[in-house]
């Protein structure tokens, strides 16, 4: 293994994974929308990609195609916002950024890797799809969404014989600009920390990784909380 494109590498987890890689001695090619970032973190390639944009695909393609070839897909597009007033605009554009965006970058690697025969994908998704989250229920759907598109591939890999590995992150809260704002949360990571477990999931090709262990144990937990004790917790 040794080509990788990180999508979303222009801040936040995106970005430290792509430096950990590099400095791991992958050669790196990274896209997002911010170029001016892009270019500061010293990648073999960089990829102006919007991935709410029809031809994102197509951008991504071009990108494998300089870099020579592609061995690891990872993927850290996200966007997420508290939304307790359901605005329709914020809901909407979480569903075209981590839903529709996701499913058209996902699925292009997808392709790629099964004509070659082999693959690696890992994405970051959350532990916000384990669970509906009151304050943000687009943001707790598409990432469920997410969760659920990663395990469907894995069994049509399978069934398909093809080597495409998957690997799902599961991150909980992280002190990146996706939770910049007033509101506190409880357990923050920091984006180095979780950036180790990432590259450890990705090197023991992991199928599904909750960091850290403090969110192991809270997500084992609320899985078992019944609905109709669920709907009741106000978060
Ligand atoms: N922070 C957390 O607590 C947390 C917890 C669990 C999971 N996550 C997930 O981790 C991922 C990375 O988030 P982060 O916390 O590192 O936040 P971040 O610092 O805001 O990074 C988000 C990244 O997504 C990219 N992005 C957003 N919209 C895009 C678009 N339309 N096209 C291409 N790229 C786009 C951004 O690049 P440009 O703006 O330059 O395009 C940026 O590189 C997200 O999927 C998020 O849901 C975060």
């Amino acid at each position: 293994m040794s080509k990788a494109i990180v999508i979303g590498a222009s801040s936040g987890i995106g970005l430290e994974v792509a430096r950990l890689l590099i400095q791991r001695g992958w050669t790196v090619g990274v896209a997002a929308r911010r170029v001016d970032l892009l270019n500061t973190i010293g990648a073999a390639d960089v990829e102006m990609i919007d991935v709410t944009s029809a031809n994102a695909d197509s951008s991504l393609m071009a990108l494998v195609e300089r870099m020579g070839g592609m061995d690891l897909f990872f993927y850290a597009s996200g966007i997420g916002k508290q939304n307790r007033e359901l605005a329709a605009d914020i809901e909407l554009a979480t569903l075209q950024t981590n839903g529709v965006g996701f499913t058209r970058m996902v699925g292009a690697a997808y392709r790629y890797f099964a004509q070659q025969g082999r693959g690696h994908i890992a994405c970051i998704t959350s532990i916000a799809g384990t669970k509906g989250l009151g304050p943000s229920p687009a943001y707790s759907a598409t990432k469920a969404m997410q969760n659920v598109y990663l395990q469907a591939l894995e069994q049509q890999a399978h069934a398909r014989g093809l080597d495409i590995r998957i690997t799902d992150i599961r991150p909980g809260f992280v002190d990146t600009a996706l939770l910049a704002g007033d509101f506190h949360y409880p357990m923050m990571l920091k984006p180095q920390t979780v950036t180790r477990e990432i590259i450890y999931a990705i090197e023991h090709k992991k199928h599904i990784r909750v960091i850290d262990w403090k969110y192991r144990i809270l997500t084992a937990l609320w899985r078992r909380v019944p609905r109709s004790i669920w709907r009741r917790i106000k978060l």
